[in-house]
């Protein structure tokens, strides 16, 4: 059978990334060029200047993707591009150059979701196996999600209010962690003690994650303990909210692997990250004999690999789109 090279384009949010990728599987080269240096002086990103930036930098991403394969765009089958969800103006740059690649070297078109990308960065450690449960922890996304084939997504639960990515990023705001808050907030944990009685988010019987209330309940913590003249132990609310939050996490997720009766379980966006998630799935898939995938850290957060796997899935599957693709800041995988 052919080999099938796609190239991948991801420019959803403060990330400017090329990568080309062999059978959806084998990455060829990457090219990742964060903005986070210049975003970290306003304490989050700033959709304008993120949008600019992309613009300055598209092509140059291309190119040097294409030198570091040693691979000219005759090489490539297909090109994949993150159409949404994101911050419009990032994803126009990252669809019109897809556009302009396209229409010029004559090569198909394919739109990819930006968490249908998490989840295929999975494909980059080992090939998926199918049924399996994702869970999607990013910083717009908080989904569990059964797949029983290749681009079937059903979504069986999921945030009803913030993503547990915003939520560790205001953490990080409320107890003066700078940004970008959700890494520096899993280092301290660390460092700290499950001291703080926070509440345990939303644990009935559903699927769904509420974590707006320890988020209130941290920002309520602190205040308080300002008020009170009491000294404000970081590390200590650090590992307090990480405990819950995987405790929750890990508790819906091993709960849905029993009732789906499946065996695969991998976890995607850019929480996935998070050491304290990674450790105690690793453990507990081991003790209950589930197969765990996690992305290797750098294709947790924002990347054009997962794309480009994402990408020939896709492809393969027949979905094309027109020049008239349109990027859309809001966009349901389901
Ligand atoms: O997937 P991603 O790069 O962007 C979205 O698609 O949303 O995820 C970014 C989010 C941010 O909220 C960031 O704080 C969080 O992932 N994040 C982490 C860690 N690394 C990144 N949160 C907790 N612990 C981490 N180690
Ligand atoms: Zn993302």
């Amino acid at each position: 059978m052919k080999d099938i090279y796609i190239l991948g384009i991801e420019s959803s949010c403060d990330e400017t990334s090329v990568s080309i990728v062999k059978n959806g599987c084998d990455e060829i080269a990457t090219v990742v060029l964060s903005q986070m240096d210049t975003h970290s002086n306003f304490g989050g990103v700033v959709p304008e200047i993120a949008s600019r930036m992309h613009v300055e930098n598209i092509t140059i991403v291309i190119e040097e993707c294409l030198n570091k394969a040693k691979m000219s765009m005759n090489d490539i089958d297909a090109i994949a591009v993150t159409y949404g969800p994101g911050l419009i103006g990032c994803l126009l740059v990252g669809v019109n150059a897809a556009i302009t690649l396209s229409y010029i070297y004559n090569k198909p078109l394919i739109p990819v979701h930006h968490i249908a990308g998490h989840i295929y960065a999975n494909n980059l450690v080992s090939k998926m196996e199918f049924p399996l449960i994702a869970l999607v922890v990013s910083g717009g996304h908080t989904d569990l999600i059964y797949m029983e084939d290749d681009y079937k997504f059903k979504k069986i639960g999921g945030t009803l209010d913030d993503a547990v990515g915003e939520c560790y990023d205001k953490v990080a705001r409320v107890i003066n962690v700078p940004y970008p808050g959700g890494p520096l907030v899993d280092k301290l944990s660390y460092k700290g003690k499950d001291t703080y009685p926070l509440p345990l988010p939303l644990d009935d019987n559903s699927y769904n994650f509420s974590f707006s209330g320890i988020k209130s309940a941290v920002i309520n913590l602190v205040h308080n303990e300002i008020q009170r003249g009491n000294e404000i132990r970081k590390e200590d609310i650090a590992c307090s909210f990480q405990s819950r939050v995987v405790e929750i996490l890990t508790k819906k997720t091993m709960r849905a692997l029993k009732e789906y009766n499946v065996k695969n379980l991998i976890i995607a966006g850019g929480v996935s990250a998070n050491s304290g998630i990674r450790n105690n799935f690793i453990e507990i898939c081991k003790e209950e004999g589930i197969n765990l995938t996690i992305p290797n850290i750098k294709y947790c957060t924002d990347n054009a690999a997962m794309i480009a796997s994402a990408g020939y899935f896709a492809y393969k599957k027949g979905i094309i789109a027109g020049f008239d693709l349109k990027a859309k800041a809001t966009v349901s995988l389901f």
